[in-house]
């Protein structure tokens, strides 16, 4: 029996149905009715009553979810998401070795395009007549530009999760789809709406355009290629066969139409709409029902004003019959259905010549080719290269040196080629050929898959040049005077091999370079000899070590103090820094317990290079306190947050007991509930400046209001 006298079935049950209430009011309502606080507990008793009754834990169970559980909760940027996720990981499935295929119960359509608003006029009129004039409406919804998939719920159970396929089978990817924050396990209807027998429900999973641009930031930081765009992020991610790897990345969906339904009750698109919140289902933000033509021309035009507000990327929008049964009455040509009909919006992009295609050779080998193009304005800017991202995409594309090709800049991705004006041809393009050796080092390459791969490490000039330009960047050793072409020559003339090299490096030999007065060497020397003493983690991201980018450096500096430290630390130790995920521990501790590396990094030492760590605060007028922040601040959160780190206080990201102070802006809601609950002072800026100033914060004292 537990301390609540009830036995350990029926108050697991208990804890699950109560946890499953909050999500839905946390994720789906967005108004939670629990403090995180609150809720950490609930969760935590259920994984204790889980760890002491193992028996009992279900697969709908929260804690089998990744992404129920306070981490989740976070408010925080996706690497905060990330690095608590290995807190998890062993709630998680293990990896397949094949994804098995699986038949759709309905099949999976696909619409008719047009990028014309008079085939849209031409559609609804066409619907119009095969309806013979019965009464009907339309649906105006995104189409959102994600992966296909179809959700299975058998008495309100996820049973499966199957991508698109050729529309008739498809991928069993639930594995995968578990891993999504926001899809819930079981349903939970709400407002009288009954669980159904069978309910398949179609969307798009995708890759929210934030979390999108940051993993790619991450990926090109850490020496990989980034994604081309979301949508292949998403593919990607879903073709994942370690759903731990899938969990690292921010996924969400978002489900717009119905499949094998039964004991479902809805007859239109709009009561659809409806129905599926109520099971903790999400559903496009957006959608306009439409009496007639011009209605639907219209919200056509209004979601083209707002979809890049939206989460994911659209590259449309999709016109339906509202009516259920009339669909039915109107069937299907060969493969898409007549009830329905895209329209798609023109990208913005523009068309120029393709002069050439060079291949370009990254700090870890990889090899990527790239468009040498005519200039051309596009989105704002002049472009006059742009990625082909890989050679399947070289390949796809069928890209020859002389066509003419469409470039397109996605959201915050470099500029791509993104087709061929085939019309264009004259017949003396001339076909790509892929490289076989290194355009660098000459050293035979590799195919990885989808890249190339030049494995010459240690001796590639190219490779060596991107490690020396990387080490040499603002964000990592800062080096000034140190270029492009001044890096070039340095390997050129052999005297720099490895950026250690650097340090070695006499003033005749320098001065002796192309362009290189005795100043300028001079200067470079300094610039060099200055980058002696650099903060910790600012080194650790200068090396190069794959995954460990310039923020992840500084938590490891901030955590372990000294290289020395870090070096000799466990991989549990590692992976036990808040921020840092399992794949970077490992490629840390794969990089140090390699003897060369270890050489390498005696070198640094002996050079003498000296790093600076950050010092914990141990004075400062907010020695000691915690602060929480909320609602909208005169300047960033993060600046707040820098000041008071710098006079000595800490910050937290909710409120309780344990907190000294809320600095509340502009609607601060939830937040300033806790604190009023918890009696935590709430400051506002001008509060805030005189508890820094080392005054008293409320005047006259003890007037100090808390906000509700
Ligand atoms: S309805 C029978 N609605 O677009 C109709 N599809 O080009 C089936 N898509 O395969 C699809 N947003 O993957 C529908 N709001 C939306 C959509 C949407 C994106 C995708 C879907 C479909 C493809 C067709």
């Amino acid at each position: 029996m537990s301390e609540s006298g009830k036995n350990p079935e029926e108050r697991h049950s208990e804890l699950v149905a109560e946890i499953n209430r909050h999500n839905h009011a946390y994720y789906v309502d967005a108004a939670p009715t629990i403090s995180d606080q609150e809720y950490d507990l609930l969760y935590r008793n259920l994984l204790k009553l889980e760890q002491q009754h193992p028996d009992l834990i279900t697969s709908d169970s929260p804690t089998q979810v990744v992404g129920e559980g306070s981490w989740s909760r976070m408010q925080g940027s996706w690497s905060q998401i990330q690095g608590s996720w290995e807190q998890l990981n062993t709630r998680i499935g293990p990896a397949l070795t094949y994804f098995a295929s699986v038949p759709h119960a309905a099949p999976m359509l696909s619409l008719d395009n047009t990028y014309s608003k008079e085939e849209v006029e031409e559609f609804t009129k066409r619907v119009a007549k095969l309806l013979l004039g019965k009464p009907h409406s339309f649906v105006v919804e995104p189409k959102v530009d994600g992966v296909a998939v179809s959700l299975r719920y058998e008495g309100g159970r996820l049973v499966l999760g199957a991508t698109r396929g050729d529309g008739k089978q498809g991928d069993d990817v639930t594995q995968n789809l578990r891993t999504i924050r926001r899809l819930p396990l079981t349903l939970a209807p709400v407002d009288g709406a009954s669980l159904p027998e069978v309910l398949e429900v179609r969307g798009e999973v995708y890759f929210p355009s934030a979390g999108f641009a940051e993993m790619n930031r991450k990926r090109v930081e850490a020496g990989e290629a980034p994604f081309a765009n979301p949508r292949n992020a998403a593919a990607g991610s879903l073709k994942q066969l370690d759903p731990k790897l899938v969990a690292q990345r921010p996924l969400a969906i978002v489900l717009y139409g119905p499949g094998e339904m039964k004991g479902v009750d809805c007859a239109t698109q709009e009561e659809w709409f409806a129905l599926l919140p109520r099971f903790g289902l999400p559903t496009p933000s957006w959608h306009r029902p439409c009496a007639d033509t011009a209605a639907v021309l219209a919200a056509i035009e209004e979601l083209d004003a707002l979809r890049k507000t939206f989460p994911y990327e659209t590259d449309g929008a999709v016109v339906k019959l509202n009516e259920w049964p009339l669909r039915a009455q109107l069937g299907l040509t060969s493969k898409a259905p007549r009830w329905a009909m895209a329209y798609k919006y023109s990208a913005e992009r523009a068309r120029t010549k393709l002069n050439d295609v060079t291949f370009q050779v990254g700090r870890t080998g990889t090899i990527t080719p790239v468009a040498e193009m005519e200039p051309v304005f596009v989105s704002g800017s002049t472009v006059r290269r742009a990625t082909l991202h890989n050679l399947d995409d070289l390949e796809r594309k069928g890209v020859r040196k002389g066509d003419f090709v469409y470039v397109e800049k996605a959201g915050e991705v470099i500029p791509a080629v993104v087709g061929v004006d085939l019309e264009a041809r004259t017949g003396a393009e001339e076909p790509v050929v892929a490289p076989a050796l290194c355009p660098s080092c000459q050293a035979p390459l590799t195919r990885e898959g989808i890249f190339l791969r030049c494995t010459n490490t240690a001796r590639c000039p190219e490779q060596v040049k991107q490690r020396l330009l990387h080490y040499a960047q603002r964000s990592a050793m800062d080096i000034e005077n140190l270029g492009d072409a001044a890096a070039e020559q340095l390997i050129q003339k052999g005297l720099v091999r490895d950026p250690v090299d650097l340090y070695g490096l006499a003033l005749e030999p320098v001065m002796a370079l192309d362009r290189m007065a005795e100043k300028s060497a001079r200067n470079l020397l300094d610039g060099i000899a200055a980058s002696k003493e650099r903060p910790l983690g600012k080194f650790l991201f200068a090396l190069g070590i794959i995954h460990v980018g310039a923020t992840s450096g500084n938590d490891l500096a901030a955590h372990f103090g000294s290289l020395e430290a870090l070096m000799n630390a466990s991989l549990e130790e590692i992976e036990s820094v808040p921020q840092i995920g399992g794949v970077m521990a490992k490629s840390l501790r794969d990089y140090f317990d390699n003897p060369e590396n270890r050489a390498l990094l005696q070198r640094y030492l002996d050079a003498g290079l000296r790093f600076t760590v950050p010092q914990k605060a141990t004075e400062g007028p907010l020695f000691g306190k915690t602060f929480v922040l909320t609602g909208t601040l005169s300047a960033p959160r993060e600046a707040f947050a820098e000041r008071i780190r710098a006079a000595g206080g800490k910050i937290a990201g909710s409120v309780s007991k344990k907190t000294d102070y809320l600095l509340a802006g502009e609607g601060g809601g939830q937040k300033a509930k806790d604190a009023k609950k918890h009696e935590v002072p709430v400051l506002d800026e001008a509060a805030f400046e005189r508890l820094v100033r080392g005054e008293e914060p409320f005047l006259p004292a003890g007037t100090f209001q808390l906000e509700g």
